[in-house]
């Protein structure tokens, strides 16, 4: 084995000394702020395992300069991303590709799980450089497919990096060939104090140019319960950018970046962005509420997500004859219906006068394309094991999806909601149904959403976002 070898190197603003077993190549590339070097080995390990034993010395570095850690480069691979410029990261020259890198625990074992995109069937092995602090390491992972039942050519992937000590990785870069040097780097998330009861999380944003069906899905699920959103942006009109970035601003949504040109994956990885989206929540918020922006999931009796929770929580235990059962409920799955018609002529004026509305409402309805309040017909059926919407916890989920959890964490499990207490409301035209049945739930919400919907559009028009 060669003789444990150190290099010092001094410059204008650094001093770094590197210490290695084998011949390396140091390729330092100065500019007047920013030093980015990258290293690389020369010899390829012999075995895994060797890896883990001469990983700490192998890829230590000691630099003694704040300048380094703070610059938005990163040593491992290309530029480190940070909040707002989220991308699918390739690696090396792999149909791969990672976005996201969480910090979690499983059985009391910690982990970096990075989530990304690959072939359904690439096996190989996968590489975690670890930095914590100013150290590197590298170690082995393993991989979990993401089940999709959709039979394209790529899948969403975890990769995950199991610790064996108490470190706190800042950072983690993934390759899949021991010779390969990073290409990536990911700064990894951790989970963050409780904030929240009820986040909700929307998934890719696809062409999106219809705002109103936005403003009337957030001032909504607001009164419904909801503290903040999640929208993954990968392409929307400008004035959709605009009004997402008002609901920014006063602290209510986040956007994430979401430059999806990869072919060959499910509706554009959105599996992808739901477990995104709920491992950013874990921790902070007790519950995640996945579902589309035309979509809403609404009580039929209780006034709020919460006091509707606390229902099928209380039936959950009654079932089980054991009152704190419903603490293992991980996912809460809701039925979906089709809200697709308007009832018109006299059957619209009686519900007109039994609640209330005004015709300077239903003009409001109709200037803000308020679907919810108006188009009040819907399918005769109810679609249950197929297109559900769910509320998950995510601390007890593993692996969320559009419509329900494909795996849980430990004992976690799941309920299917009855549809007399809740269901999803789809706003849009499904089909020409003779039998669609009229129901009004909805409505039982409206002088709750009215005055927020119209405060966001007076907002929105005031500052010259929307004409
Ligand atoms: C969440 O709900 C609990 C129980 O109702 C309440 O005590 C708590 O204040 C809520 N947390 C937040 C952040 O709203
Ligand atoms: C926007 O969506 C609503 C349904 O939410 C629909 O009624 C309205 O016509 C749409 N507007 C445009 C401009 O497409
Ligand atoms: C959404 O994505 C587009 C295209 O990348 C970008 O120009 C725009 O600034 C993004 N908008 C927001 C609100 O993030
Ligand atoms: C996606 O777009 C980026 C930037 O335009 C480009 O560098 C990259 O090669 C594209 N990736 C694929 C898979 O097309
Ligand atoms: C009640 O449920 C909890 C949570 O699932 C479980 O830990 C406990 O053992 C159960 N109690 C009984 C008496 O079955
Ligand atoms: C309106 O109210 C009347 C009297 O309560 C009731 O008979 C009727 O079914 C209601 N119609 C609708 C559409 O809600
Ligand atoms: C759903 O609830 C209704 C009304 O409480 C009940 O009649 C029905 O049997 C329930 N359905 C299921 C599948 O439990
Ligand atoms: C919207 O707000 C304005 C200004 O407060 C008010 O004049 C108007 O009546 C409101 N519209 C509705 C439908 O509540």
């Amino acid at each position: 084995m060669p003789s444990r070898r150190c290099v010092t190197m001094t410059c204008g603003i650094c001093h770094m000394t590197i210490y290695y077993r084998y011949p390396a190549l140091v390729l330092l590339v100065l500019s007047s702020t920013v030093l980015v070097v990258y290293f690389q080995s020369t010899k390829s390990l012999a075995s895994h395992r060797e890896i883990r034993e001469y990983s700490l010395t192998q890829y230590t570095f000691e630099v003694n300069t704040q300048q380094f850690y703070t610059s938005s480069s990163s040593v491992l691979g290309n530029t480190l991303l940070r909040s707002g410029e989220e991308r699918f990261l390739q690696i090396n020259t792999n149909e791969a590709w990672v976005y996201s890198a969480f910090f979690d625990t499983i059985n009391d074992k910690n982990l970096i799980r990075v989530f990304g995109i690959q072939p359904r069937n690439l096996q190989t092995p996968v590489f975690c450089y670890l930095k914590t602090n100013d150290q590197f390491t590298v170690i082995e992972g393993t991989r979990s497919l993401l089940v999709d039942g959709n039979g394209k050519r790529l899948r969403v992937v975890s990769y995950e990096c199991w610790l064996t000590d108490g470190r706190r990785p800042d950072q983690v870069s993934i390759t899949l060939k021991k010779t390969d040097s990073p290409t990536n780097t990911l700064q990894v998330l951790y989970p963050s104090l409780p904030r929240r009861n009820f986040t909700v999380c929307y998934a890719m944003l696809f062409d999106l140019t219809n705002y109103s069906q936005i403003i009337q899905n957030v001032e909504f699920n607001r009164v419904l319960g909801a503290e903040h959103f999640f929208v993954y942006n990968m392409s929307i009109s400008s004035a959709t950018d605009a009004v997402l970035r008002h609901y920014q601003k006063r602290g209510l949504m986040t956007i994430l970046q979401w430059p999806m040109n990869i072919s060959g994956i499910h509706y554009f990885g959105q599996v992808l962005a739901i477990n995104d989206c709920v491992y950013r929540n874990k921790g902070v918020s007790k519950y995640v509420v996945i579902h589309d922006t035309d979509e809403m999931i609404v009580p039929n009796r209780q006034n709020s997500w919460k006091e509707l929770i606390d229902q099928i929580n209380d039936n959950f235990d009654q079932i089980n004859d054991n009152s704190t059962s419903h603490e293992t409920l991980g996912t809460y799955i809701f039925e979906t219906t089709c809200f697709q018609d308007r009832p018109k002529g006299s059957l619209w004026s009686e519900i007109k006068r039994n609640y209330s509305i005004s015709d300077e409402m239903e003009n409001f309805f109709e200037k803000y394309s308020l679907t919810a309040f108006t188009d009040l017909l819907r399918l005769n059926t109810v679609w249950a094991g197929t297109r559900q919407k769910s509320i998950v916890r995510p601390d007890l989920v593993l692996f969320p999806d559009i419509h329900l959890t494909t795996t849980h964490r430990g004992s976690a499990t799941q309920v299917v909601v009855n549809h007399s207490l809740a269901l999803v409301h789809h706003q849009r035209k499904w089909s020409v149904s003779p039998s669609d049945i009229l129901e009004v739930t909805a409505l039982r919400f409206k002088d709750k959403v009215i005055p927020l919907v119209n405060e966001t559009y007076l907002k929105l028009i005031k500052g010259h976002i929307i004409q």
